[in-house]
């Protein structure tokens, strides 16, 4: 399901109001994470220099970027100065450096002046997209070794690039040059980049082949050029093909044509002999080979990588992250490239603070949201652990599920990086202030019965994917079933007992709060069907759970069975209301105290749950 972080932006009056909230965390947050650095004063007259001789080079600039402007302002304001002032449009900071430049999307135009760019020695990132840039690409190559990531897709470029334009650009992981009018052949400088990850050069001009690159590359586009020949090796497990759709003539795996012996596409109507077709079978074992020698390549750098992730103090991540900056470990890469700082930057805003650990909305410069989780209570389990158990989680994947995006860890916090989704959560939505939404038709009875169905199939696929954890999930209730825009759940906050103190776990995660385990202090698979239990209680009759555990709790349920007063919100004509009152009586027996051995599984549940029928009728 593609819910886009793209497509949410920040409420701008949410913020505003906020302002001195934000700031408080900012600051805190701020001096949580980051062991602060000092810059000399020298530094940022240089940077800010600097960036007024690259702003001269540039068309069309003065209206937009007015705010580059010369004292009292710097580019980056100063740590420990008011934190009022904001960098200068589109510049990104790091302890005070400019560590990028991020001007998408402004209609510049003009010759960049690449040298005045060379006084920014923190400088990562360099983001030009979707401007008004044209003529031959500029001397990039002059940045050096340091650059990480270069976007200038969707311009004007045009003409040839030389074949060295990118020697010794050893630290490129990203390279962006996308929708342009380059034409020429792909130089094969970009071949000496060992840590290119993201190379996209689609619709362009190319022609010639598609030189060979390191195996490191994870993500490739080269659709929409006149590139012919044969696929290198280190590209033919791309499988998603598009990637090589609309030119010339390529062949080879991942493509289904064949190359004939001269490296070119066969063509269907070509008379091939016995011979040649012997030829061809032999080729195709020797592609097939060399295909195997670089996935065989990719794995063992990947678990070089990983291996020096976790043995290092300066992590290496998927993304392009500075060297020495906190480590954020990316999963997932389609969420914009953002680093620990951006975060940092990042105007935050508090979505809440369980005993679990506080939950902010982090607002990007580009208008990204994401929802950082700090967690200070999971300091027993060491980092191997850690590291090994974050991977497990970051390889689920289901519409259900909250796509944990990133993680970072340090011995005393960790923060985990997830998604953000539009509508808040469950429990925001039964007992917030509901006044306003409510009358637009918010949770009626067919939303609410998505809703749970939504969940139970979320729980069925952490149970299939993680057999062999006794609770899977161990911290479901209301306030981490997150609705997204259309109001499908997705569940947060899952299967964290594996790194979390378990001499806190009662405390901190809501199937802990079961009966069951408060009695007799024992952990049984079933917990979480409590929980789920407990969650339809509170969805049918929108009544509050009482904050502590154990006999209250039974007590809670106690009165809904008795009672089993549905929220009249729910509206529903006689059908629904027998539907209703199925699922309160399945939420019901999920419940039940005594009997955990009766208790029901919760493969039986989720069946029962999917069997129901929202229709209004
Ligand atoms: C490559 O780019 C083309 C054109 O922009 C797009 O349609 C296609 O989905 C992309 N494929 C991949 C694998 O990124």
């Amino acid at each position: 399901m593609g819910v886009h972080v793209a497509s949410q932006s920040p409420s701008k009056s949410t913020i505003i109001k906020d302002r001195t909230k934000i700031l408080i965390y900012s600051f805190i947050f701020i001096l949580l994470i980051f062991e602060c650095e000092s810059s000399s004063s020298k530094d940022e007259n240089r940077e800010r220099d600097a960036l007024l001789m690259f702003k001269m080079s540039l068309k069309n600039a003065e209206a937009v970027l007015r705010n580059w402007n010369n004292p009292p302002r710097l580019p980056c304001p100063r740590l420990g100065s008011s934190r009022t002032t904001p960098p200068w449009r589109g510049v990104i900071c790091l302890n005070g450096n400019v560590c990028g430049l991020q001007l998408d999307c402004l209609k510049l135009s003009g010759d960049i002046d690449v040298d005045s760019l060379l006084e920014l020695d923190k400088l990562r990132t360099l983001s030009l997209m979707d401007n008004k840039f044209e003529g031959a690409m500029p001397k990039f190559r002059k940045l050096g070794g340091t650059l990480k990531s270069l976007c200038i897709s969707k311009n004007n470029y045009s003409g040839n690039i030389d074949d060295d334009a990118f020697l010794g650009m050893s630290s490129l992981k990203r390279l962006d040059i996308a929708d342009n009018r380059f034409s020429g052949e792909v130089p094969t400088s970009l071949a000496s980049s060992m840590r290119l990850l993201e190379l996209r050069i689609e619709n362009n001009r190319f022609v010639g082949t598609i030189p060979e690159f390191p195996p490191t590359l994870v993500k490739f586009n080269a659709s929409n050029n006149q590139l012919q020949g044969r696929i290198p090796p280190s590209l033919c497990d791309i499988t998603d093909t598009s990637a090589f759709s609309g030119n010339k003539d390529l062949c080879g795996p991942p493509l289904e044509s064949k190359c004939d012996e001269s490296g070119s596409s066969s063509s269907p109507n070509q008379i091939v002999s016995k011979a040649n077709e012997n030829m061809s079978i032999l080729h195709v074992i020797s592609v097939i080979i060399s295909c195997l020698l670089a996935i065989a390549t990719l794995v063992m750098v990947y678990l070089q990588l990983d291996m020096k992730r976790d043995g290092e103090k300066d992590g290496v991540t998927v993304a392009t992250t500075p060297k020495g900056d906190g480590k954020l470990t990316f999963f997932r890469d389609n969420y914009g490239c953002f680093d620990l700082q951006d975060l940092l930057r990042a105007s935050a805003e508090v979505l809440g603070s369980g005993n679990f650990g506080s939950c902010y909305k982090a607002t990007l410069m580009d208008g990204h949201c994401v929802v950082v989780k700090r967690y200070i209570h999971m300091t027993n389990c060491g980092k191997d652990e850690f590291h090994h158990h974050m991977r497990t989680l970051g390889n689920l994947s289901h519409p259900n599920l909250l796509p944990l995006i990133a993680y970072y860890y340090r011995p005393q916090e960790k923060l985990l990086v997830y998604k953000f989704v539009h509508n808040g959560s469950l429990s925001k939505q039964l007992h917030g202030d509901r006044t306003n939404e409510k009358k637009a038709g918010g949770l009626n009875w067919p939303t609410r019965l998505t809703i749970i169905k939504g969940v139970a199939k979320g729980m069925v696929y952490l149970y299939k994917k993680l057999p062999n954890l006794l609770v899977a999930h161990g911290n479901l209730k209301s306030s981490n079933v997150l609705l997204d825009k259309w109001m499908q759940p997705l569940l947060m906050d899952y299967t964290l007992l594996p790194v979390v103190n378990v001499e806190q776990a009662h405390n901190l995660m809501a199937a802990f709060k079961a009966p069951a385990f408060c009695k007799q202090g024992r952990i049984d698979k079933n917990l979480d069907v409590w929980s789920l239990g407990i969650l339809i209680l509170e969805t049918m009759t929108s009544q509050k759970l009482p904050s502590t555990h154990g006999s209250e709790l039974e007590r809670w349920v106690e009165t809904i069975e008795r009672e089993k007063v549905f929220d009249k919100e729910m509206g529903g004509t006689e059908n629904a209301q027998a539907q209703m009152t199925m699922l309160l009586e399945i939420g019901l027996k999920c419940c039940k105290v005594d009997e955990v051995e009766k208790r029901p599984e919760l493969i039986e549940v989720a069946n029962k749950i999917q069997q129901l029928d929202e229709k209004d009728i």
